[in-house]
């Protein structure tokens, strides 16, 4: 279910499906005479004895990275982490430290001789990586962990090729591997592949072959689908981890400002008023979600892996109950002072907030951020429409606001002690999102507080 003309839907469609033929080609091309051994990869997987996980993990630096660098360090079975990232304005090891201590993890971490930082372009041969390193990967990888990604959602999918033809360079890497028929390859996919999933009905852990639930209004979730229906065809142990979304973390609430649900609440605050959502979220908290991911990379199982997770919280909560603990949470913090929100139907509030930028001038778009994705959440609505009226279903069947579903949960459970016991989101973790933000200057010039005004 799309909200694009029909037209642009069908050529949309097209070129998904260009762009899988192209890619799946190259890697049939480059990696043909390595894949063939592996093509029929039956259901067992024998580890290597003794040599624990050598792991290549990419975009360490990032949010879901950074933890699963330390949940790797914190792992005894991890021999080597090798971790990829590009290059930046500012040398590797400095940009790994802050981002570990942002999210509240200890920068020696990085000191433990098992991990080795590496800039790399992975559309480039070789990785861009001096010919030693790379051999050195080649004989000793047995597991890749591939988060790197870039994540815009204004990007049309041309502009993703870069990163789908970087992961198909990882395929062929786990082909051209001593360790290649032990291998094991994780792919961070996301649940925005399956957004226009407009049933009932869980989606299930396969890889979808009807493109049209992955034309969601974004070249991100089509580039992020061409990549999982590529990366299937590879006939490799691989699996596609279909991540939710991510929420603060329980160590510290660390949760990036940059992203939609600040953006809402951010704007609430300046609006005194918040949407009245409906439906369900079934956020995972990112340093539990690393874990999971830790968990199904090391696990000693001897399966193949399934083709997909579905990496959501498997104890949704409804979404009315997270919005109306983060406005306690403002409350409680000082942040809106004794302002108490009212709460109103989503359209009229984005018309609100556009309402407010339109008298307050281009500058009030920062008390107000929603604006610049007002789009993207009107276009939520058509889900919410669709689906949240019906009251007669239990809450781990109802949709996911904004995030399609619901989803089965199966796989996650067999693979990962933590993804069983995960509790649901509580208030603990708001207060903790609320300060990480508070922090990070999200509220400042909120009308209202009297210590930040
Ligand atoms: N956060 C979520 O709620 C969520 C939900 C679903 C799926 N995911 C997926 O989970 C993975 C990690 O997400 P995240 O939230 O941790 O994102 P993030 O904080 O933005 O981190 C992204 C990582 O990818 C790197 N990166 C960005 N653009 C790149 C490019 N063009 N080439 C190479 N590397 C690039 C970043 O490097 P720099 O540090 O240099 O920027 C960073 O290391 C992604 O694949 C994402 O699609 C996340």
């Amino acid at each position: 279910m799309s909200s694009l003309p029909p037209d642009s839907i069908a050529e949309r469609a097209r070129k998904v499906e260009e762009l899988i033929t192209k890619f799946s080609a190259y890697v049939e091309n480059t990696c043909s005479s390595n894949l063939k051994p592996h093509l029929d990869i039956g259901t067992t997987y024998t580890e290597e004895p003794g040599k624990g996980a050598v792991v290549l993990l990419t975009g360490s630096t990032g949010y879901l990275g950074s933890y699963t660098l330390s949940s790797l360090l914190g792992a005894s079975r991890v021999s080597k982490v090798y971790a990829l990232n590009r290059k930046g304005s500012r040398a590797l090891k400095e940009r790994q430290e802050a981002s570990f201590l942002d999210k509240g993890l200890s920068a020696s971490l990085l000191q433990d001789k098992r991990v080795t930082l590496l800039e790399a372009d992975l559309s480039m041969p070789h990785f861009g990586l001096p010919g030693p390193i790379f051999e050195e990967m080649k004989q000793k990888v047995n597991v890749v962990i591939h988060l790197a990604w870039p994540i815009v959602h204004t990007w049309p999918l041309e502009r993703f090729e870069g990163a789908i033809l970087g992961t198909c360079n990882l395929i062929c890497f786990t082909t051209l591997a001593h360790n290649a028929p032990n291998m094991r390859f994780l792919f961070g996919s996301s649940s925005a592949t399956v957004l226009g999933w407009d049933s009932f009905s869980p989606v299930p852990e396969v890889v979808l072959h009807d493109t049209s639930f992955a034309l969601a209004h974004s070249g991100y979730s089509e580039a992020k689908y061409v990549t999982e229906r590529v990366l299937e065809r590879a006939s490799i142990n691989s699996t596609t981890l279909r991540i939710g979304q991510l929420c603060g973390s329980r160590q510290n609430g660390a949760w990036n400002t940059q992203e939609w649900i600040p953006f809402i609440i951010k704007s609430g605050t300046t609006l005194k008023q918040m949407p009245l959502i409906l439906g369900t979220v079934s956020w995972f908290p990112v340093d539990v979600a690393s874990q999971v991911v830790c968990e199904i990379a090391l696990s000693e199982k001897h399966e193949v892996y399934p083709p997909v997770f579905n990496l959501v919280s498997p104890t949704p909560v409804m979404a009315q109950e997270v919005i109306e603990m983060v406005q306690t949470a403002l409350l409680e913090q000082g942040i809106t002072g004794l302002m108490v929100m009212k709460f109103i139907p989503v359209n009229s509030w984005l018309r609100e907030a556009a309402q407010y930028v339109q008298a307050h001038g281009p500058t009030s778009v920062a008390r107000v951020p929603v604006v610049k994705i007002s789009h993207a959440v009107r276009n939520l609505l058509a889900y919410e429409k669709a689906s949240y009226a019906r009251k007669d279903i239990p809450i781990t069947d109802m949709k996911e606001y904004g995030r399609g579903g619901p989803f089965l949960t199966e796989n996650g459970k067999v693979w990962s002690q933590t993804f069983r016991e995960i509790t649901e989101l509580e208030r603990e973790d708001v207060r903790g999102w609320i300060a990480y933000w508070d922090k990070k200057g999200l509220f400042n010039n909120v009308v209202g507080s009297k210590a930040k005004l």
